[in-house]
């Protein structure tokens, strides 16, 4: 037997045992004629003492970290006690030991707080997993892995594998490509996510399937994206919207259950893409405080249901307001006692080029009731009040006012709004919110080819009652400046984002399930018939054979795993991540290939004469 026992498992009851444990060495700490080393496993670290006969051996032969070591004695009560580790009460009498490989002195220290960088960790990753900060990160990976397949598979979904090497399935990512050597001139694409396979499953009368699944996009990457990911990904049949929000809110509050011992149970709140715009300037809004968006002023092509409070801050000759597209606020609690140095931070902060803005103006609403702003050469103290009420502000709060653009200064303020509530400790680790976005916009305009996209993919289904639009209107957008005003612009989808904590964590749709509807979809997203055949033949085809109605959605499990650890890069969650450049700095991938391997693939790299 290699070890009786792990280096996690003996405690004081064990006292006099004779054991054998193997592992990695910690540290080593010679004290005059004794020699502790604290051994390390998967499990945890036990202390080892070299009595005075074995330290002698051990000066010819000296433990360094690392070492790989094996080691025969008895287990003892410890003298000195240590209550962090739960080994801490024991320690090992070692009779016998073996150094089963040597390691070289590693390039950081294997500890919670290590000294390596990034770039040092991720090229010696396999050291770095040794660690365990990471290690816990991958046990909650596994934890939430299990925890999925236990609640799918007893609602009898059924894990399918598809295919790697494909056609390109559109997710609005670029796709990786494998050229084929058996089909020359011609390549694979690695599946953006298995979206039409799912589909072709249900045509299949697979009603209930599910994957844990990588999925390949070439996009730039965040702190939540990685070009390889991975997805708990799931289709049914005979289902509509109301089935999948109750089965996967099910799932995810399983998963709290399972890995956080959460007892999630409010319901899942649910709110519209129009809201979550309207309120939070963003369609992955982050609940876990309040500090909504009041709409001062608005253009009317947009919200067209809403209403601004434009009223309160016209005919006061204030350029600012009066030029801008939109104005809007957010009251922040407890602001009104920011310091000057303070707000000109915040004015600093919004004008760095990623957020935008021109300027920031406030008012403060004193705690006796009095209003100090800004802009107060141009609004009375009493118009400041109706402002004030207006944005939701107490006594105590300020409110920041920013003006410009629609699209920039709505997507401003959100920014404002979750960097504030980071600054005021809104955003609390441990607490998690989960929320159902629905009814996004079935297109969206994409100004580079002058056409409709589609927001989530094109196999969604338009909401019931607006097929018609789709399918009555023609797709062209005659004025690009105007295209707000095309009837398409209106038209919602049967799609649902969760977002948990302000990430978008999963997203889905009901999909088109007829060959006459997918078909216009594809017209309307700008596609030839032939292009749609040539791309989507199978699809189209296999509509024609009885497909059943059907939605799924798609979970993005390290995000998931990295929200659920209280981390914001999804990297730390990933045994082999790739770094902000899309390498692999360990293997250093992508490189270049053999000249015999492009010849046999008969490819030639431009520039090549
Ligand atoms: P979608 O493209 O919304 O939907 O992806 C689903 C979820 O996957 C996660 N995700 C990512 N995670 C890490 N790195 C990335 N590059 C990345 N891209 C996406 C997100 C996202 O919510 N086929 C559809 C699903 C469906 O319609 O059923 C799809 O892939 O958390």
């Amino acid at each position: 037997m290699f070890r009786s026992h792990t280096c996690g498992e003996l405690r004081l009851q064990n006292a006099g045992k004779h054991v054998t444990l193997a592992g990695w060495v910690q540290t080593v700490r010679k004290f005059g004629a004794i020699t502790f080393v604290d051994l390390r496993d998967r499990y945890g670290i036990t202390q080892l003492v070299f009595n005075e006969h074995l330290n002698n051996q051990l000066g010819e032969q000296p433990l360094g970290r690392e070492f790989v070591l094996q080691i025969k004695g008895t287990v003892k009560e410890r003298s000195n006690k240590n209550s962090v580790i739960d080994t801490g009460e024991i320690e090992i009498d070692i009779t016998e030991f073996t150094i089963l490989n040597k390691s070289a002195v590693p390039p950081f220290t294997i500890q919670d707080d290590t000294d390596g960088g990034d770039d040092i960790r991720m090229k010696y990753r396999f050291l770095d997993l040794r660690r365990n900060a990471v290690k816990k990160n991958l046990e909650l990976r596994y934890a939430v892995n299990r925890s999925a397949r236990n609640y799918l598979h007893e609602n009898h979904f059924m894990d399918i594998e598809t295919p790697f090497l494909i056609k390109s399935t559109p997710e609005g990512a670029r796709d990786f490509v494998v050229p084929s050597r058996m089909n020359q001139g011609q390549f694979y694409a690695l599946p953006q996510s298995p979206q039409t396979f799912k589909q072709l499953l249900m045509v299949s009368g697979y009603d209930r399937y599910y994957q844990i699944v990588k999925c390949f996009r070439d996009e730039d990457l965040r702190a939540d994206r990685q070009p390889e990911f991975t997805q708990i990904d799931c289709e049914m049949s005979f289902v509509e919207q109301e089935d999948i929000l109750n089965m996967f809110e099910e799932l995810i509050k399983r998963i709290f259950l399972d890995v956080k011992g959460i007892h999630y149970t409010d319901a899942v709140e649910r709110m519209s893409w129009e809201n979550a715009m309207w309120q939070y300037g963003n369609d992955k809004p982050d609940i876990r405080f309040g500090m909504k968006i009041c709409t001062l002023k608005k253009p009317t092509s947009v919200f067209t249901e809403k209403t601004d409070h434009a009223g309160l801050i016209a005919d006061a000759n204030f350029v600012v307001f009066d030029s801008a597209e939109t104005v809007l606020a957010i009251a922040v609690p407890g602001g009104a006692a920011y310091t000057r140095k303070q707000l000109d931070e915040l004015t600093e902060w919004v004008k760095r080029p990623q957020i935008g803005m021109k300027g920031l103006a406030y008012i403060r609403y004193n705690e006796d009731g009095s209003l100090k702003s800004s802009i107060d050469k141009f609004y009375s103290e009493d118009r400041l009040k109706l402002i004030a009420d207006a944005s939701g502000a107490q006594k105590g709060d300020i409110i920041m006012i920013l003006a410009g653009t629609e699209e920039r200064t709505r997507k401003a303020t959100s920014e404002l709004r979750l960097e504030l509530g980071e600054q005021l400790g809104l955003r609390k680790k441990d607490e998690f919110k989960l929320l159902w976005v629905l009814d996004f916009p079935l297109f969206e305009y994409s100004e580079d080819d002058n056409r409709w996209v589609a927001r989530h993919h094109p196999f969604t289904s338009p909401k019931p009652d607006q097929i018609k639009t789709m399918i009555e209107n023609n797709p062209v957008i005659e004025d690009a400046s105007n295209y707000l005003s095309h009837p398409y612009a209106q038209i919602k989808a049967n799609a649902y984002d969760m977002v948990l904590n302000g990430n978008e964590i999963g997203g889905g749709s009901i999909r088109i399930y007829q060959r006459e509807l997918q078909e216009k979809m594809f017209a309307a997203l700008g596609m030839s018939e032939e292009e749609s055949v040539h791309k989507f033949g199978f699809l189209l085809g296999a509509f024609e054979y009885g497909a059943p109605p059907h939605g799924g959605i798609a979970f993005g499990f390290d995000r998931l795993c990295s929200i659920l650890g209280g981390s914001e890069s999804i990297r730390d969650f990933i045994a082999f991540p790739k770094n902000n450049s899309g390498r692999d700095v360990m293997l250093d991938a992508p490189s270049s290939i053999e000249e015999t391997q492009l010849k046999e693939l008969q490819i030639m790299l431009r520039g090549e004469k």
